[in-house]
Order: structure tokens, then C-alpha cells, then sequence
């Protein structure tokens, strides 16, 4: 039994909203919170609206989403999760963010056997256990987008948490959520990332040169491949940001240059041009 009734769920982006989609759903009480209302109730709506989808496509009943709306609270104020028994981290992946989020986590979570998670795409997490007194009770729990489609999650412990954290995580990931997991080393980018974004950063350098055009390039990899989205588009799916923040950590970590951010994507960030999220990356998208 993982024992895990109440989560905690820090950041309200689409992962924040997806795994706190994914809690409800299975029965539990989410608590979900961002730096602002607004932004707490903006994932809350995000969460509705993608129930509404849900509800169209007969994944789950009519009615029940009234139910699993009514398990989710929302909030700014980070010590509202002082009940939780495990707290996904899913903020903004930035390291100094993230390791300030646990320290407070840390004083905030009051059972000692609650559990710390991130769903950080690239950073160690070691570093995130270092900036708490429970490194054992620390864990990567890392979710795939949209979070209530893939059935993946990579859990990853790091060297100083417990086997019984792990387990407790892994039972809560495959009997609660009923999601496929695998356990990754703690090294950036776990498996996933350090496969995927050395291939989106190629085909980033590919439009950079001209070889090909955008639409191009992803009809490459789904005509000629079989993949269902092109690399392009997955990465405008991503956010651009998040994409050049997991290549720098684990360029930061490999210091290979394949993993190093490319100009184009650079500027586009700094442009705000971040993908399906901003509505304009290397396609544009209608507001949502
Ligand atoms: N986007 C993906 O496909 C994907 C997949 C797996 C994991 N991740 C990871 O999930 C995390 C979130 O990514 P996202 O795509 O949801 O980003 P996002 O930009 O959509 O959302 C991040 C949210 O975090 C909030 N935030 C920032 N600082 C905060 C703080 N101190 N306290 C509370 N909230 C805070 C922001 O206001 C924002 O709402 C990152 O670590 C990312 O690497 C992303």
C-alpha cells in the first residue's frame, strides 16, 4: 500500500495541470499551487477543460467531472501543502528555483515520511535532496506530456534515497496511477531526455543551416519514420525554453555538443517565442 491520499502539486504549467489531472482522477485530494491565484486557477481551468476532452472521447464517465474538479485545490501559498504525503515539484525548470522550492518544501511538509518529488526534466536530483534534511525521502518522478495520455513516468532515485521511497513511489505510480514506469540513474536527462533532445536540437540546427523547411523536416520523421509528430513540433509541444533548459544541464553535465542549445533556439526564447504555450514557435497555434 503507498499510503499517499493528499498530493501536493507546485507549479500550475501544463505539467502541474496534467499531474494534478492524473492525482484527481485516481481518487485523491490535490492540492495545486503556483506563484499567483491567477496562475493557480488558470491550471485549475486548464485541468477542466482537458476533462472536457476526456469526457468527448468516453475516457471518463459524464458526471464525473464535477467529482474529480471538487478534489483539487488550488492556492499561492506554498504551506497549504503542510499535509501532504507526497509533493510533486513541477515549477519552472530552473535549478536555483527548484533547490529554493525544496528548502521551503522541506520546512513546510510536516510528516517526515511524506514524500519529496521533482518532475524535473535535466537537473540531479541529488542537488534538489541536498537543499533538504531528507535526502532519503527525495525522488525524480518524472511525467510525460500531455500527462493523462503517456503512460510512461521515469522514477529516479538518486544516491541517497531509500528503497523504501522508491518503492512507495513506484507502487503509487503503477497501482494508483496506472501508469508504465522505469527507473533511471540519477544522471541529466535520465533516459528519456538524453535520447530525445539531442535529436530536436539536430533538427533545431537543421532549419538554423536551411537544409530543410520546418513542415519539411517533421514530414521527414513522420512520413518516414512512422514517428506521430514530428521533431519540431514535439518541441514546440515541449516549450522552447524548457527544450533549451534541459540541453544546458546536460550539456552542463556531458559538456558534448550535441546537447548545447543551438543559436536559433536561443533567440527564440529570448524572443518569447516558446512553442504551442505562447502560441508561436516553429508553427503557430491558435489560442487554446
Ligand atoms: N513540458 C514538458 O514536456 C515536460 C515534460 C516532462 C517534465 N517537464 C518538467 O516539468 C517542469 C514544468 O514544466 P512545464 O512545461 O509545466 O512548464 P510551464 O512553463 O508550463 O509551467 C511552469 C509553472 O511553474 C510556475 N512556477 C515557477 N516558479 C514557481 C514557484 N516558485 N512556485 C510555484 N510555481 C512556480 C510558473 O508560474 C508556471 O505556471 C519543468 O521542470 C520541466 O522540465 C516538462
Amino acid at each position: 500500500m503507498t499510503s499517499i491520499k493528499h498530493v501536493g502539486v507546485v507549479g500550475a504549467g501544463q505539467m502541474g495541470r496534467g499531474i494534478t489531472e492524473v492525482c484527481a482522477r485516481a481518487g485523491l485530494h490535490v492540492t495545486l499551487c503556483d506563484v499567483t491565484e491567477d496562475r493557480a486557477r488558470a491550471g485549475l481551468a486548464g485541468v477542466a477543460d482537458s476533462l472536457l476532452k476526456a469526457e468527448k472521447r468516453g475516457t471518463i464517465a459524464p458526471g464525473d467531472r464535477a467529482h474529480v474538479l471538487a478534489g483539487i485545490s488550488v492556492t499561492a501559498d506554498l504551506s497549504r501543502l503542510a499535509g501532504a504525503d507526497l509533493v510533486v515539484e513541477a515549477a519552472v525548470e530552473n535549478e536555483q528555483a527548484k533547490t529554493a522550492l525544496f528548502r521551503q518544501l522541506d520546512e513546510i511538509v510536516t510528516d517526515p515520511a511524506a514524500i519529496l518529488a521533482s518532475n524535473t526534466s535535466s537537473i540531479p536530483i541529488a542537488r534538489l535532496a541536498a537543499a533538504t534534511g531528507r535526502p532519503e525521502a527525495v525522488v525524480g518522478l518524472h511525467f510525460f506530456n500531455p500527462v493523462p495520455l503517456m503512460p510512461l513516468i521515469e522514477v529516479i532515485p538518486s544516491l541517497q534515497t531509500s528503497k523504501a521511497t522508491e518503492q512507495r513511489v513506484r507502487a503509487f505510480a503503477g497501482e494508483v496511477l496506472g501508469k508504465k514506469t522505469i527507473v533511471t540513474q540519477d544522471r541529466a536527462g535520465f533516459v528519456v531526455n538524453s535520447l530525445l533532445i539531442p535529436y530536436l536540437l539536430a533538427a533545431v540546427r537543421m532549419v538554423s543551416s536551411g537544409t530543410a523547411t520546418a513542415e519539411d523536416i517533421d514530414t521527414g520523421m513522420t512520413a518516414g519514420c512512422a514517428h506521430p509528430m514530428g521533431p519540431l513540433r514535439l518541441a514546440d509541444l515541449i516549450g522552447l525554453d524548457t527544450v533549451a533548459a534541459i540541453g544546458e544541464a546536460l550539456y552542463e553535465e556531458y559538456r558534448e555538443p550535441l546537447y548545447a542549445p543551438p543559436p536559433l533556439l536561443r533567440r527564440m526564447v529570448e524572443s518569447g517565442l516558446l512553442g504551442r504555450k505562447s502560441g508561436q514557435g516553429f508553427f503557430s497555434y491558435q489560442a487554446a
